[in-house]
């Protein structure tokens, strides 16, 4: 497992598959941050407040990862990618974990949790975390992501 640290985090789409994930990543001794939103929480939140919570913790290096989920994965994974050193993925079965990991190097994985059952978000989680980042040419890819993060983001 290349992750130290995990965090995850949801908006009220997801709560209930959070509660599985931890519960599952629990089961398998990964090290894990609920950054909310509570289970059971049935009120109606923003995800880009908790996509940050997760990111800006990568940044600073509490974490170094993190599994997102709102009902598309989409939201949580347009946010989490502008700060920088993240590298968001959405997965929406094991091709698309094992890709993010191998080839991308992704540091945070985005989950549906309106799209997903919760048998396949299991499946997509365990293939994330054990798929190892290829480098090699991948890495140069990866290097001009951070390249262009460079060129674009102002120091904060
Ligand atoms: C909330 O209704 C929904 O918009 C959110 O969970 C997510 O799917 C956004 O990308």
């Amino acid at each position: 497992m290349h992750f130290k640290k995990l965090g995850v985090c949801s908006d009220h789409a997801g709560t209930e598959l959070k509660q599985m994930i931890l519960d599952f990543i629990k089961l398998i001794e990964v090290d894990a941050i609920d950054y909310g939103v509570a289970h059971g929480a049935n009120t109606s939140v923003d995800y880009p407040d908790y996509a940050e919570l997760v990111a800006k913790d990568i940044l600073v290096g509490k974490i170094d990862g993190g599994i997102a989920i709102c009902g598309t994965g989409i939201g949580m994974c347009i946010t989490a990618n502008k700060i920088p050193g993240v590298r968001a993925a959405s997965a929406w079965d094991e091709y698309s974990a094992r890709m993010s990991r191998a080839h991308n190097d992704a540091n945070v994985i985005c989950l549906g949790a309106r799209t997903l059952n919760y048998h396949r978000a299991v499946d997509v989680v365990k293939t994330w975390l054990e798929t190892p980042f290829e480098g090699d040419r991948h890495q140069l890819r990866v290097n001009k992501i951070r390249e262009i993060e460079k060129k674009f983001f102002k120091p904060w």
